[in-house]
């Protein structure tokens, strides 16, 4: 880095000081270039024939719905009740979403049914609930496939909790002779397909389109949905998919296998929509050195991007300011009471007490996936739109976080 860092020439000191750390900032230019890109692709290869729905589990504000709405994206993949409200909130249609959800309870399917959303169910036990309803649905198939950056991420295959196996076919064609109506199948092989993947990718898009054509009878077939998993960038050696490439291979397989009916194209990003536009900013609180390792102590952590933890997922960590000090290998840690509480290991650093780092890439799976552990706050959010910051969501309280406490 050559120069100080800036979010649309924002100066990330100044944003904290305005508005507490740490601090999401999410920049709106970006996201509208991911929604573009992403859309313009899939149109390249499909026309009219596909859609993007929103994987709003990457992050639920909905402020950020309302921009992907504006900005070609034409529905949301919601996995809960809530995820529907919100979706519903931002201004898109109850034909416009599907319900993932796993496991659901009867409440929730009732709530799906009454809500007039798509359905997209993962298993035979729900679809046997299903009958009573005389519902139509999506299905998600498990087809022996799983991509992923790491086991929890990687949706598909034995190892899964998510999707039907196509050993279940007969009891699917049983449920359908009930009542229920099968209008689309569905498949999410994993998070972050990167260009390393396309091969078992496309295998797995070919073995959803064979389910679709030659091993199941599907008369009311209207939705073929691909899932998303569409990698983004964290390491400079990682290469992404050239989506334009990836597309136009899965309509040379669409066109191969649906011949006759032709069923809408779904696919459903998260990551790619919205991780490369976020930013968490934390503030170094104070360097702690022992025989092995220095350690970068911040006012955040695993608490608000679990990522690291849990995933072992990689940020890239930099100090929004250049310094004059001399560079050293130190770890970012936070300052939650867990020894796994790290957001970047042995990373390479100028840094010092009070400057504020700049944790990349932290748009997807950042906030949505932040708790309240060791009675901590969540940040406030702020979006960046035409050089200007403003208040997307306020930092929590204490007396938010206790408000459904009940002292005895
Ligand atoms: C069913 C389904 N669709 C879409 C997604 C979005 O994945 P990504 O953020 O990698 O695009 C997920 C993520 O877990 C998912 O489970």
């Amino acid at each position: 880095m050559d120069s100080d860092f800036t979010i649309q020439n924002l100066i990330p000191k100044s944003l904290v000081q305005e508005f507490g750390s740490p601090l999401y900032v999410y920049d709106e230019e970006i996201i509208k270039r991911q929604c573009q890109t992403i859309t313009t692709a899939l149109k390249n290869s499909f026309d009219q024939g596909a859609k993007v729905l929103y994987a709003c589990k990457a992050n639920t504000n909905p402020n950020i719905l309302k921009i992907m709405r504006s900005n070609g994206v034409h529905g949301i993949d919601a996995v809960s009740p809530n995820e529907v409200e919100v979706a519903l909130q931002a201004g898109f249609l109850n034909n416009q979403i599907t319900y993932t959800a796993n496991y659901m309870t009867k409440e929730e399917i009732e709530y799906a049914i009454q809500k007039g959303v798509i359905l997209n169910v993962g298993e035979i036990d729900t679809l046997k609930k299903l009958i009573a309803y005389q519902a139509e649905v999506i299905i998600r198939l498990n087809l022996d496939i799983g991509i992923g950056h790491h086991n929890h991420v990687n949706t598909g295959g034995n190892d899964s909790k998510f999707g039907i196996n196509l050993m279940w076919k007969e009891q699917l064609s049983e449920i359908q002779k009930q009542g229920v109506k099968i209008i689309g199948l569905h498949q999410h092989m994993g998070s972050k397909i990167m260009k390393k993947d396309h091969d078992s990718y496309l295998l797995g898009i070919e073995k959803l389109f064979q389910a679709a054509t030659q091993e199941l009878e599907l008369p009311y077939l209207k939705y073929i949905d691909i899932g998303g998993g569409f990698g983004v960038k964290y390491q400079d050696y990682e290469e992404t998919s050239d989506l334009n490439l990836l597309f136009s291979e899965i309509k040379k397989l669409y066109d191969k296998y649906f011949i006759n009916v032709k069923p809408m194209l779904f696919i459903e990003p998260g990551r790619y929509l919205i991780a490369e536009s976020g930013y968490l900013l934390c503030t170094v609180q104070a360097i702690n050195t022992n025989k092995s390792r220095t350690f970068v102590g911040t006012d955040s952590g695993m608490h608000h991007l679990i990522r690291p933890a849990l995933y072992e997922s990689y940020h890239e960590i930099i100090n929004s300011e250049q310094k004059q000090v001399e560079p050293r290998i130190v770890t970012v840690c936070g300052n939650i009471c867990e020894s796994g509480d790290l957001l970047g290991v042995d990373r390479n650093l100028k840094v010092e007490v009070s400057d504020v780092l700049v944790i990349q890439n932290g748009g997807a799976y950042g906030f949505s996936m932040s708790s309240n552990y060791n009675l901590r706050e969540r940040p406030a959010e702020i979006l960046v739109r035409d050089s200007k910051p403003y208040i997307i969501r306020k930092r929590e309280t204490l007396d938010y976080l206790l408000a459904n406490v009940v002292i005895l």
